[in-house]
């Protein structure tokens, strides 16, 4: 991962943000809804620009910040974001009332893991951007891989999960069972022949597939 040092020079670096950002970010920090950190974002931010992506699906929308980030940065881009958690669909519901660029969001309601016919009517997407449950991943990439367009890109939060996937003396069994299924995912998705992948220790570590031709 980045050392801290390193990772507030960054931040400090970054240009400011619209106002409803910021408050996004405190109301994630106040409510503890976990959502992308700032250099991660801005890494994913980068890569949807320069693949031009029009379509974007997205798998864990929260309170609507990283969706509502993408919308932004590609103005000619629609995103369609699942979620499951009912106070965080109302939350992000409100903000995207609230934003001049919730238009360009689609939100489905429900289990990504149940919701997959919804979610194939938009299909193809020229990006996946994988950010629920950790331990899931592999599911939500099996699942949502095929509406992905040939020359598509699926990005995967979290696989370096604040360093644990390195730490071998984790006390909580809860935390040492969900690194072991972060690993097994990494393992998998680096020997997966259908993919070109790039880990990078950026934010909370992002995965960064590429179908292979
Ligand atoms: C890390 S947060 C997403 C943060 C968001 N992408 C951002 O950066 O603003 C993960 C979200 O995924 C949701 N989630 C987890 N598993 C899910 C599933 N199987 N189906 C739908 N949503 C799920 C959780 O409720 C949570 O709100």
């Amino acid at each position: 991962m980045l050392n801290e040092k390193l990772n507030s020079y960054i931040e400090k670096l970054l240009p400011g943000r619209e106002s409803l950002f910021v408050e996004m970010e405190k109301y994630a920090l106040e409510n503890k809804v976990p959502i992308m950190e700032l250099v991660g974002i801005e890494a994913l931010l980068q890569l949807l620009r320069i693949q031009n992506a029009k379509k974007i699906l997205e798998v864990g929308t929260a309170i609507g910040y990283s969706a509502l980030r993408m919308a932004e940065a590609l103005p000619n881009a629609s995103i369609v974001t699942i979620e499951r958690d009912l106070d965080r669909i109302h939350a992000a519901e409100e903000f995207f009332v609230r934003s001049k660029h919730g238009g360009q969001i689609h939100l489905i309601k429900g289990d990504a893991l149940e919701v997959e016919e919804l979610v194939s009517e938009h299909a193809p997407y020229d990006a996946i951007f994988v950010d629920a449950a950790k331990g899931q991943y592999q599911k939500f990439f099996e699942i949502y891989a095929k509406y992905l367009c040939d020359d598509g890109i699926i990005i995967t939060d979290n696989v370096l999960f604040k360093g644990l996937v390195t730490q071998s003396d984790i006390e909580s069994k809860r935390i040492r069972n969900l690194v072991k299924k972060i690993d097994g995912f990494n393992q998998w998705l680096m020997d997966n022949l259908d993919y070109h992948t790039v880990i990078l220790p950026v934010g909370d570590g992002i995965a960064i597939s590429k179908k292979k031709r």
